[in-house]
Order: C-alpha cells, then sequence, then structure tokens
C-alpha cells in the first residue's frame, strides 16, 4: 500500500518541489499550509507536473484541532516538517513572532504525531546552526554556536526539542539541516515566491536581471577568500527535495535508525557570489551590472560543509550543477515576470 506523507507548509518554495518529488517516487501526499508565505495556484502546478492534486488544507499548523482532524481523516505514516518563517532579518526584529509560529508549529505536530501513533519525522533545519564557523568543512558533529538570529534559535532549539522528544518516545527524526537553497523545477512551473523585496541572493539576482530592481549589490569583496567575495554551498531545490524523499524512506524501512539524526545537506562544493553572477551571466547570456558595497551586517564568509553523511546513511548525493541552478532560476523568474 502507498505510505502517506503529511508535508506542512507543502506549498512553500521546498514544500512544493518535495511534493512533486514524493509523488513521483509513488507517496500519497497531503499537504497543510496557512498561506503565510505562499500561493494557492503552486497547487494546481503540482498537479500540472505530476498529474496527481494532492489533497490540501488550508490551516495554520500551531492549531491542534486543525492539525488532528487531518490525521483523523487520513493515515499519516511520516510527517515532513517545512512549515516557518524563514526571514532572519525579520525574526531578530520580531523575535517572538518567529518564536511562537516556529516553536508551536514543532510542538504542535508532535503532540498529534504521538497522539496518532505517527512515528517519522523529517525536520527542515538550516546550515545556520552553525553559525560563524571556523573550521571547513562543517561537520555535523560540530558545536552549535549561539545564534544572532531568533530564527537560528528556532532552528537550534527545535533540533533539540525533536532529539529530547525522540529519545523518549518511539518517534524517530532526522533534521536535513540545508545549505543555500536555489534555482526552481525544470519545467518552470514552481519555484521561489519571496514576498516583498528579496534578501537572498539567487531571487534578488533573478528580479534585478528581469528589471524588477534596479541596484544590485554584492556585499563585501574584502574577504579572505579566492575573489574577495563570501563563499556558500548553492543546492538545487530539486536535489533538496529528493533528500526529502530518501530520509522518508529511510525511516520508513529501517527499523534500527538512531532515534534522532542531523545531517547535511548541500553539494559540499563552495562557490562565490562572484562565481555565482558569472556563472548566470554565462548560461542565460544576460549582463549584470552590479557594484561592490559594504560587508552584510551578520554576513559568515564561508559556509560550506561536509555531505559525507547524507551520502552514507540516505544514500543521497547532489547531482545537479550551479549551471543548472541558475538556468532554472531564470526560467521560473521569466514566467512570473
Ligand atoms: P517558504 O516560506 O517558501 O515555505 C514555508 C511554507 O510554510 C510557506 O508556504 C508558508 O505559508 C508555510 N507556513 C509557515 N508557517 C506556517 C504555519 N504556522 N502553518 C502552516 N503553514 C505555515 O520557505 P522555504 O524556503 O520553502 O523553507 C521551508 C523550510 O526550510 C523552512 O522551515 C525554512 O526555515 C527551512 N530552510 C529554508 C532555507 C532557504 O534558504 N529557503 C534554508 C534552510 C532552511
Ligand atoms: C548569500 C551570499 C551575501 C544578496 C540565508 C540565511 C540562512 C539560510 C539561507 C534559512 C552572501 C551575498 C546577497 C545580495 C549579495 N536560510 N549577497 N547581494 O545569508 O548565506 O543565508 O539563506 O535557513 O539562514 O541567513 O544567503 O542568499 O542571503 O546570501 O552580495 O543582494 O550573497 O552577502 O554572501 P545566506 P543569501
Amino acid at each position: 500500500m502507498k505510505k502517506s506523507i503529511l508535508i506542512t507548509g507543502g506549498l512553500g518554495f521546498i514544500g512544493s518541489h518535495t511534493a512533486v518529488e514524493l509523488i513521483q517516487e509513488g507517496f500519497e501526499v497531503v499537504i497543510v499550509d496557512n498561506q503565510v508565505n505562499s500561493e494557492s495556484f503552486i497547487l494546481e502546478r503540482i498537479e500540472q507536473i505530476t498529474g496527481y492534486l494532492p489533497v490540501y488544507y488550508c490551516a495554520d499548523v500551531c492549531d491542534e484541532l486543525a492539525i488532528e482532524q487531518i490525521f483523523n481523516n487520513h493515515q499519516i505514516d511520516a510527517v515532513i516538517h517545512f512549515a516557518a518563517l524563514k526571514a532572519v532579518g525579520e525574526s531578530v526584529e520580531k523575535p517572538l513572532k518567529y518564536f511562537k509560529n516556529n516553536i508551536n508549529s514543532l510542538l504542535t505536530i508532535l503532540s498529534v504525531m504521538e497522539k496518532f501513533n505517527c512515528l517519522s519525522m523529517v525536520f527542515s533545519s538550516s546550515a545556520t546552526v552553525y553559525g560563524d564557523a571556523d573550521k571547513f568543512p562543517i561537520e555535523e558533529t560540530f558545536l552549535f554556536k549561539k545564534s544572532l538570529s531568533a530564527y537560528g534559535s528556532t532552528k537550534q532549539f527545535g533540533e533539540d526539542i525533536l532529539e529530547k522528544v525522540s529519545n523518549s518516545s518511539a518517534i524517530k527524526s532526522i533534521a536535513l539541516r540545508y545549505f543555500n537553497p536555489v534555482g526552481a523545477h525544470p519545467s518552470g512551473l514552481i519555484g521561489e515566491l519571496p514576498i516583498g523585496k528579496p534578501n537572498n541572493l539567487m531571487p534578488y539576482l533573478t528580479q534585478f536581471a528581469a528589471n524588477k530592481l534596479k541596484n544590485f549589490t554584492v556585499y563585501g569583496n574584502d574577504y579572505s577568500t579566492k575573489d574577495g567575495t563570501c563563499l556558500r554551498d548553492y543546492i538545487h531545490v530539486v536535489d533538496l527535495a529528493k533528500a526529502h524523499v530518501r530520509s522518508c524512506i529511510y525511516l520508513l524501512e529501517n527499523i534500527n535508525v538512531k532515534t534522532f539524526d542531523a545531517i547535511n545537506i548541500g553539494t559540499g562544493k563552495a562557490n562565490s557570489v562572484l562565481e555565482l553572477i558569472s556563472k548566470f551571466e554565462e548560461v542565460n547570456r544576460v549582463k549584470l551590472n552590479y557594484k561592490f558595497g559594504n560587508r552584510r551586517l551578520g554576513d559568515a564568509e564561508s559556509i560550506y560543509g561536509s555531505v559525507d553523511k547524507a551520502n552514507n546513511i540516505l544514500n543521497w548525493k547532489a547531482e545537479l550543477t550551479l549551471h543548472d541552478m541558475v538556468q532554472d532560476a531564470w526560467n521560473w523568474q521569466k514566467n512570473i515576470s
């Protein structure tokens, strides 16, 4: 019988791509999302790509009764918990908003899972949990540094909550620590939909290339890196989505899995801001007239990690390249412009 996966935040950027990959692997998909950062047309796009319309509930994951209703209506085998607010800067200004949404939604979904004996959870964590690391590549065993943003704290606390709940119950969980997710589905039908002016590099860059933004500043060219700009591990969202499919299969098929595990999800390669820009220009034949500006407050010089654990445990490896990332991101931007 087909296994059913509940995707919280399933209309969002990473959730929608994961819904597509799960459906294509033969899973039943149920989505819950309150559309605080997504739009309902994404559901039809998932159907257009896969030929299957997932069951969708428009509800807040902090609403325990609404979540219980979903578990009453469906036999859920595993949960992938994406639902969260993710704007790092806003979380510094409005920490309570982030703690309330990101922590309450996790506590609620875990309580309902326990009540309904649903025993597998994949959690969206982030490489942000490591803070400004001083050794590379970053490994999962590195200790967290104190987080500078409420957003980062919710991921650190989230992992701690999961570890303790998993250690004392039958719920098994995996926290996937994503590096920098970018790109879009190659169909051009789903992708990132940032509200307002984007902060992240790729959506900023594509909106600038589409003449929706006037200036594009590279934040700092005086870092101690090969070209003076920051290094990041950019990962294609379709590869990232597949890591979630592998995690579900791993949790559902292995009896002897560790109660809690945290796994880096990236390509294992570091690219500078300038490398990303020049790849975008070369692949898409678009000139980007950027200027150099000051460093952005809070930016780490380098963030990239080891992805051996994902390969060993999940039998997963990123396959798509920087070329695919800039091509698919631009294709998506042109479709929504
Ligand atoms: P997104 O904003 O596109 O998707 C999140 C979805 O969750 C949205 O559709 C939103 O409407 C929904 N949501 C938020 N709070 C909710 C609630 N209380 N109830 C129901 N739905 C709710 O973000 P994304 O980029 O797809 O990120 C997904 C997850 O991955 C988040 O947990 C995020 O913190 C994490 N993450 C993202 C990145 C990144 O750069 N995109 C990096 C690391 C980790
Ligand atoms: C990448 C590089 C910028 C915009 C953030 C979160 C992190 C995670 C992923 C959720 C940096 C430079 C950017 C611009 C630029 N999210 N840049 N000009 O900061 O690595 O990570 O998203 O968990 O928590 O902090 O990503 O895309 O914002 O920046 O030069 O207009 O691009 O300085 O070096 P970041 P980013």
